[in-house]
């Protein structure tokens, strides 16, 4: 059985794009493969955080991922900052990273944007700390939506480079598994924009927490355009509003663009997103209101996650030690 590993920021409540991108896929994945989730708490404050806040998002992402459906009990889920495997790792991969690699990184320049120098030095490195939490446990399978398809390509050159300037096959190779529908959610607010959980409008984004007025208040005000809805796919090019709904609509229905706007061909965007709000409603309130129930009991919560973080410990601190070794570390 493969491994899987990935991981999500808890730098806020996990959106749409988040569900529709990774944690859906994530959930699907559990029944035929040995899966690794974590919460990325070490990343999370490459942007400075507030510690409360941060320690309350970790328990609140813990408890929308079991109310999304992953078994944690069959699986693994922890926080990273619990295994310190992670840290380890990730400075070995520092000092075999180049630094041409990371300049070349896209989500760095766009996080930094022309601020760089006012930006830490871990938003710098933060590739080489995600190759180090998949490598960690030699997992070979990587879900992610597509705006991760850049690391992981970094973390290939970096077990590469491992492997080659120690004389060693160590390290595998890395495939990102990327959703054929939906790998990229836009903003609401902005069509050529990614949807996120640290965009400062909340009105961009539908979280996972969303109670059905809440989401129907946002789609309702999501921005669109004067037109009606084409009768294929190629109608919605130069309309990225547009084309990001119906593209939302099509992943969480199971259907195709087309089959979707054959549905509702000459539909003004009243109508359809009002069609748009049923669907997203059933797919985020069970979770909503599970998550709600689930964060009753934080301790229970708590428990999990050290659970899982006893479990990954177990896997990773061999692999992690036989690094060490492979460097030259006094064991
Ligand atoms: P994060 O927290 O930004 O996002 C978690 C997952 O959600 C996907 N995603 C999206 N997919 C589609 N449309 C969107 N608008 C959208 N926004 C986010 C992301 O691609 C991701 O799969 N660097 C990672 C966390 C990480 C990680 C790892 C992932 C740390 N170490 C190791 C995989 C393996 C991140 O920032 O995710």
């Amino acid at each position: 059985m493969q491994r899987i590993f990935s991981g999500i920021q808890p730098s806020g409540i996990p959106q749409l794009g988040n569900y529709l991108g990774a944690i859906r896929n994530w959930v699907n994945l559990q029944a035929d493969h040995e899966c690794v989730f974590c919460l990325v708490d070490m990343h999370a404050i490459t942007v400075w955080q507030d510690p409360e806040k941060l320690r309350t998002q970790t328990l609140t992402q813990a408890a929308i991922l079991l109310a999304a459906g992953i078994d944690a009990e069959k699986h693994i889920l922890f926080n990273q900052s619990a295994v310190s495997a992670h840290a380890r790792l990730a400075w070995i991969f520092n000092c075999v990273t180049r630094l041409g690699w990371l300049n070349r990184m896209t989500q760095f320049k766009d996080k930094a944007g022309k601020d760089r120098e006012n930006h830490s030095a871990g938003l710098y490195v933060y590739p080489s700390l995600m190759a180090a939490d998949i490598l960690a446990y030699k997992a070979t399978r990587v879900p992610v939506g597509e705006d991760q398809k850049q690391h992981l390509e970094l973390a290939n050159d970096i077990a590469q480079k491992f492997n080659h300037d120690y004389g060693v096959e160590f390290f595998p190779a890395v495939e990102a598994l990327i959703p054929p529908a939906a790998a990229r959610v836009m903003s609401l607010r902005d069509g050529t924009k990614k949807m996120s959980k640290s965009d400062p409008s909340a009105q961009s984004r539908i979280e996972l927490t969303d109670d059905a007025d809440t989401i129907a208040l946002k789609i309702r005000r999501a921005k669109t355009d004067t037109g009606v809805l084409p009768a294929d796919a190629a109608g919605l090019a130069d309309r990225p509003e547009a084309r990001n709904l119906v593209t939302i609509y099509a992943a969480l229905a199971d259907l195709s663009v087309d089959a979707v706007l054959a549905r509702h061909e000459g539909e003004g965007f009243g109508p359809f997103k009002q069609a748009l709000t049923d669907v997203v409603v059933s797919a985020i309130a069970p979770i909503a209101q599970e998550t709600t129930r689930l964060m009753q009991d934080e301790a229970h919560l708590a428990s999990v996650l050290r659970s899982g973080a006893q479990r990954a410990q177990a896997i990773a601190e061999p692999i992690v030690s036989e690094a060490e070794k492979i460097v030259g570390f006094l064991k």
